[in-house]
């Protein structure tokens, strides 16, 4: 792939260019509602949250700081001022720490652009099973990708914060993951790879009105498919077996570890977001698997690693 031998600051100028190119063309594609295509993959049933007004989550998103949401927008990403590497072999931790610190910051004074959301992935889970109600902002600059995620479940109280920053400075970008403590962030690995098996996920609304402005969550979700390819930092430094990489072409062609894959590997730990995007019909992307299909991924998923 040509992107792999540019350098990094070619690569990204060429990004930007290309992308606001993109935008003055065509505005991104609307996210398709959660149905479930019934393929018998789910472990629970869909949910059903009819009870939940689009009124009630209006206001729990609302408590949040009705001034931090709803901002107007021109990209879902907000602009952090440019860094020079200060080493070749990549971010230091404390670097990374300070991105997501930053985040936290600004979403705090208003100064990003959330997108709020019911999310699918996480309420369809079977230990969650209620509304999470979900504020997540990008922001970017020539040496890293940071995401804030400001996180409740609809009966709790206070909201969590969560932040991925993307290390832009190596190939593959390095993914780190963190839980924002009052003392400073934390980092985490394996219990947010579970879901996030190639880094920051797209956003999926469990139903069409759980989403403020579906607009800018589509535009967020461009921004997801066209990030560049990463890995988990906290692999590199404890290797973890998940067992086999998934071994069906009709996924691993875009989901693999190979170069020119769009995405990192899927592995039985990812089993949770494979059942929900294939079962409402978002994976793969351009068309519904065949029932023999379905059936082989089932017993896959099924065979324990
Ligand atoms: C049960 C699956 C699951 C687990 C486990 C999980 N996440 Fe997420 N996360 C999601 C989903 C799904 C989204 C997008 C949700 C939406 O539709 O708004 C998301 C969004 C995010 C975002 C916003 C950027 C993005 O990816 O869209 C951040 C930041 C984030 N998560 C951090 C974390 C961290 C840190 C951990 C581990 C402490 C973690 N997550 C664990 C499912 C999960
Ligand atoms: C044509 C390429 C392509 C194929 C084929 C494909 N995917 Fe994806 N997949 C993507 C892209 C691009 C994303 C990220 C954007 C998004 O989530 O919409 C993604 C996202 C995902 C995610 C969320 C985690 C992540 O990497 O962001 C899961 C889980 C997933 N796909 C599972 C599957 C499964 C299971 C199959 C096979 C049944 C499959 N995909 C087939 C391209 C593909």
């Amino acid at each position: 792939m040509f992107r792999r031998i540019l350098p990094i600051g070619l690569l990204i100028l060429g990004k930007l260019t290309l992308h606001s190119a993109e935008q003055a063309k065509e505005s991104p594609k609307a996210i398709a509602p959660a149905v479930s295509t019934e393929t018998g993959l789910l472990l629970e049933p869909p949910l059903d949250l009819s009870y939940f007004t689009t009124e009630r989550f209006v206001e729990m998103m609302e408590s949040v700081g009705a001034e931090k949401i709803r901002k107007p927008w021109t990209s879902p990403v907000v602009s952090l001022p440019e860094r020079t590497p200060t080493k070749v072999n990549g971010l230091s931790k404390d670097e990374v720490k300070a991105y997501m610190v930053q985040a936290k910051e600004l979403f705090d004074q208003g100064k990003a652009v959330p997108v709020s959301d019911v999310g699918l992935i996480s309420t369809q889970e079977d230990v969650i099973r209620q509304p999470m109600l979900n504020h997540v902002s990008a922001f970017a600059n020539n040496t890293a990708r940071v995401y804030l995620l400001v996180q409740r479940a609809a009966s709790s109280m206070g909201w969590g914060y969560y932040s991925i920053v993307q290390d832009l400075t190596v190939d593959p970008a390095l993914d780190y993951y963190a839980t924002l403590k009052p003392s400073g962030p934390r980092f985490d690995g394996e219990s947010c790879y579970k879901c996030h098996s190639s880094g920051p996920l797209a956003i999926h609304p469990t139903r069409e009105d759980l989403v403020l402005d579906a607009p800018l969550a589509a535009a967020f979700n461009q921004h997801i498919a066209e990030q560049p390819r990463s890995r988990p930092q906290f692999l590199t430094e404890k290797p973890a077996d998940f067992g086999e990489p998934i071994p069906f072409k009709f996924c691993a062609r875009c989901h693999s570890t190979e170069d020119d894959a769009d995405r990192d590997a899927l592995y039985q730990t990812h089993s949770h977001p494979i059942r929900v995007m294939v079962d409402f019909g978002y994976m793969p992307p351009n068309r519904r698997l065949k029932p023999e299909e379905i059936a082989e991924l089932k017993a896959w998923l099924e065979k324990k690693p």
